[in-house]
């Protein structure tokens, strides 16, 4: 596996996302995706899995050093104590005394920012987060986040993949070394039908979807985190790493569509 080192943290690069995954199937699903290899699980608690997927982490009972565990915390709770009763839930419901990174889900219009990294900060200082960081974070936002509070952000988790340009993004991000970390990567598992995508993995004996992953895993600073609930989908996405790209199947996924938004942002603020 390779790693991202980000605010004091090893980042696996390939992570198993967990939306829409719930009860004995989500635990099933983690108990695999750990038993294949992966180290790095993405939950939050808007997705109702918590309490699973710590049953998985228990029953794996791997070393706790050699685990990466993300939550979130969901806008609705981003006033201070709100904060704090959510993070104790999510804790208690993953069975961890802490968890590798916290992230702030999604912004909202009337959040205080420098209340809230005041809080997590605080959660990072008593060892109860190792980092922070935060979701579907504007590169306004980020601004005001990283230039003007001076918050330690180890990740923006935001959509990105081979049908969804982010480049004023990540243009940002990497000036300020912090880690992109790609949800819906496989944009819903859209890419696994697109012919463009297809023809390229016939060439290397790969997938269309193990095709996307690696475009994403070939730029610096790029993390995934692919959805899966098949043990040979979570296997593939694994060896997905292995496939190698060259330049003209850059040139050709360059001009595929790249305004193909899975998830809606009126949540937050609009994206610049
Ligand atoms: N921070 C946020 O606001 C936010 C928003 C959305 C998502 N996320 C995170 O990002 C994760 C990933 O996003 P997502 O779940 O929406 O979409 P995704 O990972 O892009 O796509 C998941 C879909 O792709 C399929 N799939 C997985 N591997 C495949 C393969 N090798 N070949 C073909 N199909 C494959 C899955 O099928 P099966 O499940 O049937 O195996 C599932 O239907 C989420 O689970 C969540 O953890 C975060």
């Amino acid at each position: 596996m390779e790693y991202l080192q980000t605010q004091g943290i090893s980042l696996p690069r390939l992570g198993l996302g967990t939306f829409r995954m719930q009860g004995d199937a989500c635990r099933a699903a983690v108990e695999s995706a750990l038993s294949l290899g992966y180290r790095h699980i993405d939950t939050a608690e808007l997705y109702g899995n918590e309490e699973a997927i710590g049953a998985a982490l228990a029953t794996a009972s791997l070393p706790r050093k050699d685990l990466h565990v993300t939550t979130k915390v969901w806008h609705e709770n981003l006033a201070p104590d709100a904060i704090r009763r959510a993070f104790d839930t999510s804790l208690k419901k993953l069975r961890l005394d802490h968890v590798d990174l916290y992230l702030v889900h999604w912004p909202s219009k009337n959040m205080h920012l420098p209340a809230i990294f005041e809080t997590l900060m605080k959660l990072k200082g008593e060892g109860r987060t190792r980092a922070i960081g935060v979701a579907n974070f504007t590169v306004a936002l980020l601004k005001t986040v990283v230039d003007d509070i001076r918050a330690p952000i180890a990740c923006n988790q935001v959509e990105y993949h081979v049908m969804l340009d982010q480049t004023p993004l990540r243009r940002y991000l990497g000036q300020k070394s912090i880690p992109l970390v790609a949800y819906c990567p496989l944009a819903q598992g859209k890419v696994a039908s697109d012919p463009t995508l297809t023809a390229i993995g016939r060439k290397h004996g790969a997938s269309a979807a193990q095709v996307a992953l690696k475009w994403l895993l070939d730029q610096d600073g790029v993390a995934a985190i692919p959805k899966a609930s098949r043990a040979e989908s979570q296997k593939a996405n694994l060896d997905a790493l292995n496939v190698g790209l060259d330049d003209e199947d850059m040139k050709a996924i360059a001009g595929l569509p790249k305004d193909q938004r899975c998830v809606n942002p009126a949540f937050g603020p609009a994206w610049d």
